[in-house]
């Protein structure tokens, strides 16, 4: 993947090799910043109110004041965007705390650091979403937090490498013997026909893909739950997917080495891919949101 041909950094637009931040930025040094990943579809920014919203909520949770409006964020993205042209991109936006000397506490009147740039979107290979991907279950070793969309993601690392060293695409992340999501992703499961995911609190990412998932399974009457899921639902499931929104839907029909329902991805699948493409394409055509 090549870099992006130009970035966004503390109100500037530039060349990647012409962005410089201060090694005492409080993000390189403590992880003290969040970020969001924005799909842009059409040349627009798919769910943008979704994910401002959880950048203002991220932001508010470590006591960072947004630095921007929300048409500020949009006139940087479209900007951005508008470099690539018409393919499907992802905006990746991170926002610090700043340069300071380095010191836990919060330092007094500095000004947070803001980097953005576009980048072309790459999706799972097809025979991932036809055919399904495996994963691994792994102890969840994060923090009670993890509803922040927080930069510090050194659990997360640890957890997705295991799962790529045992040749799987995803961890599936286990606390107290509940599932929470994966290292970079909601889960859902299906049962008897009935969608389930586990619900929102300190432990998962509310999960805009995840949002949207249950908003189509809602308007089309198929039976979604939010709920505790025990890690043993996942071997007994139906089927078993991660969604995120770089990911979308991909099926999970291998965890442990066990094989999950048929061990193929199944028709309630199919159906919330149909339905979620369908939603992309309409916003891609100008509609949605
Ligand atoms: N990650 N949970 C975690 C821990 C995540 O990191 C992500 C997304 C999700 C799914 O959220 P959404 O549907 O809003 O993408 C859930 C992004 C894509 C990333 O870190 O690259």
């Amino acid at each position: 993947m090549s870099l992006p041909a130009r970035v966004y950094l503390n109100g500037e637009f530039m060349l990647p090799s012409s962005a410089r931040i201060s090694v005492f930025d409080r993000g390189f040094v403590f992880g003290d910043g969040v970020y969001e990943v924005i799909p842009v579809y059409g040349g627009r920014p798919f769910r943008l109110a979704h994910h401002l919203q959880r950048l203002d909520a991220s932001l508010a949770a470590i006591r960072i004041s947004n630095p921007m409006t929300p048409r500020e964020w949009e006139n940087i993205f479209l900007e951005l965007a508008g470099e690539c042209g018409p393919i499907d991109q992802s905006i990746y936006l991170e926002v610090t705390r700043g340069v300071a000397p380095r010191d836990h506490a919060f330092p007094a009147g500095v000004t947070p650091t803001v980097f953005a740039y576009a980048q072309p979107l790459t999706y799972p290979a097809i025979d991932q979403v036809q055919e399904g991907v495996r994963a691994i279950t792994v102890p969840d070793i994060r923090w009670s937090r993890c509803d922040i969309k927080a930069i510090a993601l050194l659990a997360n690392v640890l957890m997705r490498q295991n799962a790529v060293e045992h040749g799987c695409t995803e961890a599936i992340l286990v606390r107290d013997d509940r599932v929470t999501e994966g290292s970079a992703s909601n889960i859902f499961i299906v049962s008897g026909g009935v969608l389930s995911t586990p619900s929102k609190g300190p432990f998962i990412l509310p999960g805009i893909t995840r949002d949207l998932v249950i908003e189509l399974s809602h308007a089309n009457e198929i039976p979604c739950v939010e709920k505790e899921i025990h890690k043993s639902e996942l071997f007994s499931a139906d089927e078993v997917w991660m969604t995120s929104s770089t990911k979308e839907i991909l099926s999970i029909v291998r965890i442990d080495d066990r094989r999950i329902g048929t061990g193929r991805p199944g028709p309630m699948h199919a159906r919330l891919q149909a339905l979620y493409q369908d939603y992309k394409h309409a916003f891609r055509r100008g509609g949605a949101e």
